[in-house]
């Protein structure tokens, strides 16, 4: 259940981050389009048509939706006042528009695999985020053949071979936890072959209550593997970790009360 946003956001200013994962089950598309559908500005909604998989529509569908109704509860800013820009790597950041200039330390970043969207804020500071969807996918991946890939380090390797645990928790540990390292710099993974997590953070073995233990770097990291899927989020080092806030499709829904005025002409950032 997710708290009162407006409440949370103002608990501990400076140091907030709170983690949604959106579990969107086998709602068909039209009807997730029907309650969600308009909170598309024009240029994601042609980024939107442009998508050839009902998956992929799908997931594009509530990522974006949740990203602009949560930040519109944490902020205040009404729903349909936040724009989207993105750095040079195409991460996107919020623009809460010039009255709601208080709203501007709120960040976000958001990532979705299988039936899920993963969202995380934080009041203070950039964040990353990565899900991955590991139990009922026919394509699952040759963990053992990827462990031997370049996009690991020779210190990454020796962790995927014999850290603790089995090798698809180890697989799925490292593997989220770098690319939520890589979205969090906002770089993306564009660098992965030259990034060793155990160098950067400095990671100490083994993880404690689902945290990376770490002394070095300016972030900290948390994970969370479940029978399905492994999360991974990257925050500043003085940031609360985020508590993880699971929800259906009624109390994303919920969320949509009232409804978006449409697509604005001054829309003009995806
Ligand atoms: C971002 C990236 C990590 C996505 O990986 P993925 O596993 O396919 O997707 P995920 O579901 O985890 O995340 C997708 C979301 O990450 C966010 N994202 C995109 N680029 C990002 C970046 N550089 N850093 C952080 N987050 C980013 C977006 O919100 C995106 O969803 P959206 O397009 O619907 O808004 C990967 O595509 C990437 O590395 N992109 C950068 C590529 C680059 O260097 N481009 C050069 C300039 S064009």
């Amino acid at each position: 259940m997710l708290p009162d946003l407006s409440e949370f956001a103002n608990r501990n200013r400076g140091s907030n981050a709170i983690c949604v994962i959106w579990e969107i089950g086998e709602e068909p598309l039209e009807s997730l389009y029907a309650v969600v559908g308009k909170t598309l500005d024009r240029p994601a909604f042609e980024r939107y048509d442009r998508l050839f998989w009902e998956k992929d529509r799908k997931r594009y569908l509530c990522s974006h939706f949740l990203r602009r109704a949560l930040l519109s509860k944490l902020t205040g800013v009404p729903k349909d006042e936040i724009l989207f820009a993105t750095n040079r790597f195409g991460k996107p950041y919020p623009i809460y528009g010039g009255s709601h200039w208080s709203a501007e330390k709120w960040n976000f970043n958001v990532s979705s695999s299988g039936n899920r969207v993963a969202f995380v804020a934080t009041d203070s500071g950039q964040c990353g985020i990565d899900v991955e969807t590991f139990s009922g996918d026919k394509r699952q991946p040759d963990l053992k053949q990827m462990s031997k890939s370049d996009i690991f380090s020779a210190r990454e390797k020796e962790f995927l071979i014999y850290g603790p645990g089995s090798l698809e928790q180890r697989f799925y540990q490292i593997w989220t936890l770098k690319e939520a390292y890589l979205k969090y710099t906002g770089r993306g993974l564009g660098d992965i072959e030259n990034t060793d997590m155990f160098d950067l953070m400095n990671l100490q073995l083994p993880m404690k209550d689902g945290r990376w233990v770490s002394d070095k770097g300016d972030a900290a990291a948390f994970h969370s593997s479940e029978e399905s899927y492994a999360l991974s989020v990257v925050v500043k080092r003085d940031q609360a970790m985020p508590q993880v806030h699971i929800l259906n499709n009624e109390q994303v829904f919920s969320l949509a009360n009232g409804t978006f005025p449409g697509k604005r002409k001054s829309d003009s950032h995806a």
